[in-house]
């Protein structure tokens, strides 16, 4: 009777990377090390993990998210994939540190192709340290990918009894277990001690609707970030091209603004062929076209809702397909 229940319950895999989810604190030391413990060691700590989902672990990195890059995001699509292509799995968990949680989830959002549950979490408290919020992330994190309401939604973040859209969350405070935000477009849903509650449907497109698919993703073009700034020069515009980026992010001032020496640094960019969107430094707005620079004249891009980061991890897509601003264009007024 009792392996019957057991095996009714859903096979959920846990792929681990690190971050302060599995991070102690050294004795006598501020501070902590991320990825110190294994994602074994994370679900042994949480026994009642064992009611919601029958288990397996891949330890796919051990690292703190600052050093999330490219190839890691690609061998997670690929581990995430495999994982969902089996017919008995309902659902992928995502252990991973906070600082860069949201870029992976979006790059995943766009990559995968499966409706089923994909959940990152993390936790902004080392496992060691007082109240520490990774057990409860986990518990719900797990409850979450394998209910079957979370189908369909995108690949989601769940921290601080939240459920977030891989799109719409962005990493707002340093250190408080709040740092999570949904400003545009609000939260998926709620799940409380693992009971979840979903809210409407993401309106953009993802995963299975997506046209990037992580099987032709071999290289991705260097894009960078370039922030604005009261009396910004143009000098790290032009070194980003020289050292050869295809695309720059501008995460500009107020609308995507920026003074008159970057805008011209950009729109010789643009002549050579380098995709400029232009993105906010404000945490929040729309980037409209043609508001106080002539985007059309320029062949810029805007980035229409995404943040710098986000913004980035589209382009890079973006150009494994085209470098025409028109066609980059439609992308993020799509994903
Ligand atoms: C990291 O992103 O790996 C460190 C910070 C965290 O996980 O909260």
């Amino acid at each position: 009777m009792a392996r019957n229940v057991l095996s009714a319950l859903p096979r959920v895999r846990i792929l681990a990377t690190g971050g302060t989810i599995a991070g102690a604190q050294v004795k006598g030391e501020r501070g902590y090390r991320a990825a110190a413990f294994s994602a074994e060691t994370l679900i042994a700590a949480v026994p009642q993990l064992g009611e919601l989902a029958r288990l397996e672990v891949e330890q796919v990195a051990a690292i703190g998210s600052q050093d999330m890059d490219e190839s890691t995001w690609r061998q997670l699509a690929v581990r995430t994939a495999a994982a969902l292509a089996d017919r008995t799995i309902a659902g992928v968990v995502i252990t991973h540190g906070t600082d860069t949680m949201e870029e992976t989830a979006f790059f995943l959002n766009l990559v995968v192709r499966s409706a089923k549950p994909i959940v990152l979490v993390g936790a902004m408290r080392p496992a060691t340290a007082i109240s520490a919020d990774g057990p409860m992330n986990l518990y719900n994190a797990v409850a979450v990918a394998a209910h079957a309401e979370a189908r369909g939604r995108g690949v989601l973040v769940v921290a601080n009894d939240e459920i977030h859209f891989a799109r719409e969350i962005a990493k707002t405070n340093t250190t408080q277990v709040g740092t999570f935000a949904s400003g545009h477009r609000g939260l998926a849903g709620l799940v409380n001690a693992g009971r979840s509650h979903f809210y409407a449907a993401p309106v953009r497109r993802h995963t299975r609707a997506s046209e990037f698919s992580r099987a032709k993703i071999s290289a991705l073009p260097r894009v960078d970030i370039v922030y604005a700034h009261a009396g910004m020069g143009r000098e790290l515009i032009d070194a980003a091209v020289k050292a050869g980026a295809c695309g720059l992010v501008l995460a500009g001032v107020g609308d995507g603004n920026l003074c008159a020496l970057a805008l011209a640094a950009c729109a010789q960019a643009a002549q050579r062929g380098v995709a400029i969107v232009r993105s906010s430094r404000t945490g929040g707005g729309v980037v409209e076209r043609n508001i106080e620079i002539d985007d059309d004249r320029h062949g810029f891009i805007v980035a229409d809702e995404l943040n710098p980061q986000k913004a980035r991890v589209l382009l890079m897509l973006g150009l494994t397909r085209s470098r025409d601003p028109a066609v980059l264009q439609k992308l993020f007024f799509a994903y």
